[in-house]
């Protein structure tokens, strides 16, 4: 068979092809210091739609805007800092390919919503992590030190493995219309973290959890909504979670 034989004209065409495209990304912006009204801001970037939305947020910070506010760290979708409403959903921008999200249109973006907006993407993450706290998100396990580590079989492991993959992003519990409702519900991740060792056969504090989680504002605010579940990058079945706990607060066994 013939090999396809490119003309000299189609080769440099395709050489000089730049893959760079204008995108706008529609941020909306506040800065108590200059207003009390949040406003969106139109940024048209030159960009490879091959490249994330946190790409894209460093080039306004960088090249255009640098009073532009957004929390990152790892930008490899470990450390949950940059957790955002990208085109009205949660997602993280590191892990947000831009040709994904249909960059013909402004990408709109804004912090997550019910928590307290500081500037710009930044939120008040303090009631996240406070409800996060109140669930003893640690192992509790009681009586004579083990000589050696504490054993556990592999069926064992596994009913708690998806709770473990959590990275505290908050994109669950800030798409919960519950917990945008007064922001009281202690929301679907602490309630994923809650569950990790409720269900870990070493730990000892299970009962004391689910007392907590008892509570008017605990598990029973849930309405099944799954929000959270279409939310969670890291892809845990939140509301299974969720139900787990449930059951267990009515069966008493976990
Ligand atoms: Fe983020 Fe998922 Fe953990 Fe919720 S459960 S905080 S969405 S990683
Ligand atoms: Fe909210 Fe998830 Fe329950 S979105 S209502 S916590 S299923
Ligand atoms: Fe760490 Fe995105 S910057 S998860």
């Amino acid at each position: 068979m013939a090999t396809p034989v490119m003309d000299k004209a189609e080769a440099t065409a395709k050489t000089d092809a730049s893959p760079y495209i204008t995108v706008t990304f529609r941020i909306r912006r506040f800065n108590p210091e200059v207003s009390e009204h949040a406003v969106w801001e139109d940024f048209p970037i030159e960009i490879d739609p091959k490249e994330r939305v946190l790409d894209g947020l460093h080039k306004i910070k960088w090249d255009v805007d640098g009073t532009l506010t957004f929390r990152r760290s790892c930008a490899h979708g470990i450390c949950g800092s940059d957790a955002m409403r990208i085109n009205g959903k949660n997602r993280l921008a590191c892990k947000t390919l831009i040709k994904d999200i249909n960059p013909e249109k402004p990408i709109t973006i804004e912090a997550i919503k019910g928590l307290t907006v500081l500037k710009d993407l930044v939120v008040d993450m303090e009631p996240f992590f406070q409800a996060y706290r109140d669930v003893m998100p640690f192992l509790v396990a009681e009586g004579n030190e083990p000589t050696r580590e504490r054993l556990q079989s592999a069926e064992d492991r596994e009913r708690f493995d998806d709770t473990t993959k959590c990275i505290l992003c908050a994109a669950c519990t800030s798409s919960c219309p519950v917990f945008w409702n007064d922001g009281q519900y202690f929301g679907p991740a602490a309630i994923v973290n809650a569950h990790r060792f409720i269900f870990d056969s070493r730990d000892d504090a299970g009962e004391q959890r689910l007392e907590i989680l008892n509570d008017k504002d605990g598990v029973w605010r849930c309405r099944t909504t799954f929000n959270c579940t279409d939310a969670c990058p890291r892809g845990i079945e939140v509301t299974k979670a969720i139900q787990e706990v449930k059951r267990a607060l009515i069966t008493r066994r976990f």
